[in-house]
């Protein structure tokens, strides 16, 4: 039922006792020379083999990856009674393996093993110091009826369910205040089925929203690591109000089109966030950092802070690469982009606010992206008029400033740039520095700005509005701007 430390111990002690042997063993210098000769076949063997089923095959049988120990006690999830069989349901077991874990709590915590195959399971909630490890082809199956999927409070900071009112679907995997919970493997998958969840939607056959796929709310020390996320009923991954998370190696996928609201990580009200070497393709923002909606948000007050993202590869053709907000009442600020390849996408980056939000969106830094194949390159957009009722309070405007975009990137880009500040809503102390983007079309309106305040140092290209100031590269102001308000924006290019 469990593996002590104990056993590894053993197991060392075994490879010593061999190595003893096998001098004793090779008596003679005929004996090695068959040795070798039986060595050298087996390994093209297993070569050939190899090149045949893509596996280790030995003698017939498959030599799993062994899984590492991650914790004192380990646990595997058919000691609960789990079949992975793809229609027996597991969700007791699941249950059952978490509840047997929690008991570890003050020795270190447990591991829960999921081994290959295919395991069904209704939502099912974590625990603390639990880590869950999902092995090579091991795939956790969301049941994809809604009977089967608790209802809980809407989110404080939403007021709503986010897209009906009243209570929400819960989470697949779904925790909340817990400390020290890590989810990895060697690129297992949990797999939503949102297929018949997304017709549903379309049908507007829901009652309420829909559940995300793994959901971790009011917890600290979260590590998200080498595993797939595909096909989520909703948005993807979504720590809230959450402190130091590290989201590394993760694979997420989703249908580009047709996908509803399958984001791939929504950090909301997040402080001492690190999500590097990943991939998205999903059929909504691949990241979108959030921190509450309009009055809702505004009353919890809990900023996302001290976000780092960087190395990652993203495609949204529907909606952006990188989004802020567009719900950030509780304020946004701190965010690191660096070294992101955005690919076949509707946008690049894009920050998107409305009046009624309240909070503020400062201290974002963009460093060395690339766009490729992409309609609009960096997006901000201060009018996107959606609101949980008609209670929000439209005097509450947000502050979008200090913003940095440096080394940018690409080529086949539409429009690089557009920055749809307004009177209510300005854009200010924007900073643009060494960018090249290879365009598609080669005329008027690619550099699209209103009520943007800001500067460019040095030579970019293409060349940019006139809203803004022009530096040397030694940082000497060239030509201050007299028309930081002046509006060309233009949708339908
Ligand atoms: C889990 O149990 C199954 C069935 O007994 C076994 O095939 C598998 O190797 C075990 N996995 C681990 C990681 O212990
Ligand atoms: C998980 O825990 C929360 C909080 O106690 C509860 O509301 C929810 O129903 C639980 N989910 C499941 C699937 O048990
Ligand atoms: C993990 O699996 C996904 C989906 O099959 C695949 O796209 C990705 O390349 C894999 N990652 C690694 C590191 O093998
Ligand atoms: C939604 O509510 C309607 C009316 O109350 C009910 O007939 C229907 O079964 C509900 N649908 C779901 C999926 O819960
Ligand atoms: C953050 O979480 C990791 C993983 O649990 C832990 O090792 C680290 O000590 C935590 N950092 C802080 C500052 O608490
Ligand atoms: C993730 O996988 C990589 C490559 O296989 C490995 O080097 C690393 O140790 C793993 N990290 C974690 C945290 O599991
Ligand atoms: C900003 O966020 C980074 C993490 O990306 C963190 O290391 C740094 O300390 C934060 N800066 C401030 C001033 O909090
Ligand atoms: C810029 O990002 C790309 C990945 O998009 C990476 O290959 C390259 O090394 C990065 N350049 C620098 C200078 O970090
Ligand atoms: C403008 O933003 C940059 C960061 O992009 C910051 O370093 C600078 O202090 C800001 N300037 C003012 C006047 O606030
Ligand atoms: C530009 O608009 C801002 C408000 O967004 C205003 O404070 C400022 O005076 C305007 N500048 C000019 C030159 O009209």
């Amino acid at each position: 039922m469990m593996v002590e430390t104990s056993m590894l111990g053993r197991f060392h002690h075994q490879r010593l006792d061999f190595k003893r042997c096998v001098p004793a063993f090779i008596t003679s210098h005929k004996t090695l020379f068959m040795i070798l000769w039986i060595a050298a076949f087996l390994s093209v063997f297993i070569w050939q083999r190899n090149m045949v089923v893509g596996g280790i095959l030995f003698f017939g049988r498959v030599a799993a990856r062994p899984i590492p120990m991650m914790r004192p006690v380990a646990f595997n999830l058919t000691d609960f009674g789990g079949v992975g069989d793809g229609v027996t349901l597991n969700t007791e077991a699941f249950e059952r393996a978490v509840s047997a874990i929690s008991k570890f709590g003050n020795k270190g915590g447990g591991q829960l093993n999921v081994p290959p195959g295919r395991w069904l399971t209704a939502p099912f909630n974590l625990t603390s110091h639990i880590t869950l490890f999902l092995a090579q082809d091991s795939v956790i199956l969301a049941i994809d009826d809604e009977k089967y999927w608790p209802l809980m409070p809407p989110l404080p900071s939403y007021g709503y369910g986010r897209e009906r009112p009243g209570p929400r679907y819960g989470s697949l995997i779904h925790g909340q205040n817990l400390k020290d919970v890590v989810i990895t493997g060697h690129n297992g998958t949990i797999n939503g089925q949102g297929q018949a969840w997304w017709k549903k939607f379309r049908q507007k056959r829901l009652n309420y929203t829909r559940g995300p796929l793994v959901q971790i709310m009011w917890s600290s020390d979260i590590v998200i690591t080498n595993i797939t996320l595909r096909d989520s009923p909703f948005w993807t991954l979504h720590p809230y109000d959450c402190k130091n998370i590290t989201i590394k190696g993760v694979t997420i996928l989703a249908p580009i089109i047709d996908a509803p609201n399958t984001d791939g990580i929504d950090p909301d009200s997040c402080e001492d966030m690190l999500i590097e070497d990943c991939y998205i393709s999903v059929g909504d923002d691949a990241i979108a950092i959030k921190s509450g909606w309009d009055q809702y948000g505004i009353a919890y007050g809990r900023p996302s802070m001290n976000i780092m993202i960087r190395n990652l590869v993203v495609r949204s053709m529907v909606s952006a690469g990188i989004s802020i907000g567009s719900e950030m009442s509780g304020g946004v600020s701190n965010i690191t982009v660096e070294n992101l390849r955005v690919w076949d996408s509707r946008r690049g980056v894009r920050i998107k606010t409305a009046p009624g939000r309240g909070g503020y969106v400062r201290q974002i830094t963009y460093r060395n992206i690339t766009f490729e194949n992409v309609r609009v390159g960096i997006v901000m957009k201060t009018d996107y008029n959606e609101h949980p009722d008609d209670g929000y309070d439209p005097t509450a405007l947000p502050d979008i400033r200090d913003i940095s975009f440096t080394s940018i990137y690409g080529h086949g880009v539409r429009v690089p740039v557009r920055i749809h500040g307004s009177e209510e809503i300005p854009v200010r102390n924007v900073t643009f520095r060494e960018m090249s983007v290879g365009l598609t079309y080669k005329k008027k309106h690619i550099f699209q700005c209103a009520f943007v305040h800001g500067r460019v140092i040095g030579t970019i290209f293409p060349s940019p509005c006139e809203n803004l100031d022009r530096y040397n590269e030694q940082g000497q102001l060239v030509k201050h701007s007299m028309s930081q308000n002046v509006t060309d924006i233009d949708y339908d290019f």
